[in-house]
């Protein structure tokens, strides 16, 4: 596999970052994982608009081939023979060649940037998506900046092991009583037929593939409603879905062990992903 490191092109074997860098030792730093289907990628304009904003936001310089990323991103996928999978991207603070909490000076240090593809056939015709998931809840212990999309994901990866211990999918992450988001999507529910999600705000990622599928789903004379809600409201609810950038809208047909609706994948979640697989491809 091909992958991009600091301006080049290198067999993956060969790609090196220093142990200094503060993706590394701090995780300072940020990522965009895009899909790819029949070769081309989904929703690009979008992953690169949050992305400028995440490194805004953390005063991450903007990595020399930032104007160049799609032709990156598309030379990777055809170097690499990607027909249906992402391609990940990460930014780093850089290396400044020791370790210091102070942030380095960025007339001396330049952000690290790296971009890698991963194959993923048989994406978009997912049989996940016809059986539908199942989650537990856990109680969100994130920090307050969860609109910034950084490489902090150790409390979602542990998220995500909670759950298969207890032979689910996912885990819904709950703070104050209500659902904030998946470990790595954004979540929502049907109740009479209407689309409830949680309005958007520091504490959720604002995701891409949430912004497509509401606009979607309203452009389809679908009710959306955005505010937060309940793990008992969702349990109550007549669907349960998912959606994110690797697994576009994912039916959640069980929460901390009830049943949703009847337990099956339904009707609004299937539209959605059909509607969102037609319209972004
Ligand atoms: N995860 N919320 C969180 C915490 C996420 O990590 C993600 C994305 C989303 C959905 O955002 P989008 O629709 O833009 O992918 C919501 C990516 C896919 C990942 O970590 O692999």
């Amino acid at each position: 596999r091909t992958v991009f490191v600091n301006g080049e092109y290198l067999p993956e074997t060969e790609a090196k970052v220093s142990i200094f860098d503060r993706g590394f030792l701090m995780a300072d730093g940020v990522y965009e994982v895009t899909s790819v289907l029949d070769g081309k990628l989904i929703d690009f304009d979008g992953h690169l608009k949050r992305l400028e904003r995440s490194l805004n936001e953390l005063g991450i310089q903007k990595p020399a081939e930032f104007d160049d990323l799609l032709e990156i991103h598309r030379k990777l996928v055809a170097d690499n023979g990607i027909e249906e999978g992402m391609v990940y991207l990460q930014i780093t603070r850089g290396s400044p060649g020791d370790r210091d909490f102070v942030f380095p000076d960025p007339e001396t240090t330049r952000p690290t940037l790296v971009l890698f593809t991963q194959n993923k056939p048989g994406l978009a015709d997912n049989p996940v998506a016809k059986q539908g998931i199942k989650v537990i809840s856990i109680e969100d212990i994130r920090w307050g900046r969860r609109d910034i999309k950084t490489v902090q994901l150790l409390y979602p990866s542990m998220g995500k092991m909670m759950a298969k211990k207890a032979g689910c999918d996912d885990a819904w992450l709950v703070e104050d009583g209500f659902v904030t988001e998946g470990t790595s999507n954004n979540t929502y529910i049907v109740k009479g037929g209407k689309i409830i999600t949680r309005n958007l705000s520091n504490d959720i990622l604002h995701g891409i593939t949430r912004a497509a599928v509401l606009k979607f789903a309203r452009e389809a004379q679908m009710e959306v409603e955005e505010r937060p809600f309940t793990i008992e409201e969702a349990q109550g609810a007549e669907e349960a879905f998912f959606t994110s950038a690797s697994a576009f809208v994912m039916p959640v047909i069980e929460v901390d062990g009830v049943k949703v609706g009847e337990g099956k994948v339904g009707p609004v979640a299937t539209r959605l992903r059909e509607i969102y697989l037609d319209e972004s491809r």
